[in-house]
């Protein structure tokens, strides 16, 4: 192989945007003549996607990047980047904190990195660049998929939301949709490379299509999408309760290539904290969608997100999203702890409850839902499923790791040469969080 060939590594935080973005900057480089490796020793430039979510991500980051500094020490030579939502939050911030990064480029720049690269090799300065372009960019469409029979595809960028602790649109600036032929035309394509599930992502998927200049709306893309032939599975995040039309639901119940999950982040079951939080539903507005979903779609799983120790929160709104999650029983709810953001609105709410009491809140309802979680799977033992083969189980060595339609994970027995493809299994046993099953 050519030495003079620069190998680049990436690492990803975060959501499946974060990923779908390290997909672009994959594509982007290797066009651009590098070579994608695994191994960070061998790397002449490391890419940190960030995330920012929670200040988790943020001190994660932080030790990551400390323990970069040797590895510059050593070997000068190399660049070290750092992109997605903490660079755009923190802008120069990040190399007045630690002079060894060579770049620092934000969620709407990742298409100009390789002339970064460049610049930075040629000037032996490092650069900052986070400035959030408004139109929306040509050549997201251009990746390099990390699985061959699965893609994701994002229909919207940004989010208008404003969810009180959110800083998401800070970082990613206003929703902006894809227009319609150019998803439709790119899920063609992706069929006819062999890719049989699509992933559409937004962060209100449910809001796609109402900036466009002839507005569209997300269950006609849907029910599009639905007709493409060879297209076998479709999924997509995230659902905004206060978006997701009877006309969503429809649709879904016409078209079985539609997967049957739907993550519906519930947040918050008080209405006095549902409000603070800028979420615009109520706590029944929420249970009826819930309900008309399951009556309509009885074999659709219902996930959701939910934020405990929000400013404001007391005993008894928590004792309402505790009621609520006793109540729907859903298949599996993602917690966190809330994480106070620089520059959110929630940032500003007097807070009077201590770590230690939300700490009791989260254990609390994070047992409640892991017992949840297991009743539901089990209600699945002695089924059979049709699963989409993703690769090797991380549970147990040899076996393979699959997909059912709604969303859950099963581990079997079964051969190499079933990844990427759908076969049936049948459900032996449940745990909280995965299945096991036979071919
Ligand atoms: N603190 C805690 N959780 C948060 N989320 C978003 N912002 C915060 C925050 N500041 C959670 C929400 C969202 C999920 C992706 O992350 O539940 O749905
Ligand atoms: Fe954040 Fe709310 Fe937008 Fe989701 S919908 S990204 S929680 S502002």
């Amino acid at each position: 192989m050519d030495k003079s060939i620069e190998k680049f590594y990436i690492e990803t935080f975060g959501c499946q945007m974060n990923e779908f973005d390290s997909e672009r900057i994959g594509y982007l480089l290797e066009t651009c003549g590098y070579l994608r490796t695994n191994d960070l020793n061998s790397a002449k430039i490391i890419l940190i996607n960030t995330c920012s979510v929670r200040e988790k991500a943020d001190n994660k980051l932080y030790g990551h990047l400390g323990n970069l500094k040797s590895l510059k020490i050593n070997n000068p030579d190399i660049l070290i980047c750092v992109g997605g939502c903490t660079a755009q939050s923190l802008k120069e911030k990040i190399i007045k904190e630690f002079p060894y990064i060579d770049i620092v480029f934000g969620t709407k720049n990742i298409k100009n990195l390789p002339d970064l690269i460049k610049k930075r090799r040629q000037t032996n300065k490092s650069i900052c660049e986070t400035e959030i372009l408004k139109n929306y960019d040509s050549e997201i469409f251009n990746f390099k998929r990390t699985f061959k029979f699965k893609a994701y595809l994002p229909i919207t960028i940004g989010c208008n939301n404003y969810c009180s602790y959110c800083i998401v649109p800070q970082v990613r600036g206003e929703e902006m949709s894809m227009p319609i032929n150019l998803i439709i035309k790119k899920v063609e394509n992706l069929i006819s490379e062999g890719v049989c599930e699509i992933t559409l992502l937004g962060q209100n998927v449910n809001s796609y299509g109402k900036d466009l200049k002839s507005p569209e709306n997300f269950a006609k893309l849907l029910d599009n999408l639905s007709k493409i032939k060879g297209l076998k599975r479709i999924r997509f995040v995230t659902s905004h309760p206060k978006d997701f039309s009877k006309k969503i639901i429809s649709v879904i119940k016409q078209n079985s290539n539609i997967m049957r999950h739907i993550h519906l982040p519930l947040q918050a079951g008080s209405n006095k904290i549902l409000k603070l939080m800028n979420r615009k539903y109520t706590r029944e507005d929420y249970m009826n969608l819930y309900h008309s979903i399951k009556s309509e779609l009885p074999d659709c799983s219902i996930t959701t997100d939910i934020i405990v120790g929000f400013p404001g929160e007391n005993e008894e709104d928590f004792c309402r999203t505790l009621d609520l999650v006793k109540n729907l029983r859903f298949d599996r709810a993602f917690t966190f702890i809330y994480s106070k953001r620089k520059g959110t609105v929630a940032e500003k709410i007097p807070d009077n409850v201590t770590l230690n009491i939300k700490k009791q809140w989260f254990k609390e309802l994070v047992e409640l839902q892991n017992l949840i979680s297991l009743e539901q799977n089990k209600k699945m033992v002695g089924l059979k499923f049709e699963v989409l083969v993703e690769g090797f189980s991380n549970k147990k060595d040899g076996q393979l790791k699959g997909r059912l339609e709604n969303n859950t994970v099963v581990n079997f027995n079964g051969d190499k040469e079933l990844i990427g493809k759908l076969v049936p299994v049948k459900i032996k046993d449940a745990k909280s969080f995965y299945l096991s099953g036979e071919l």
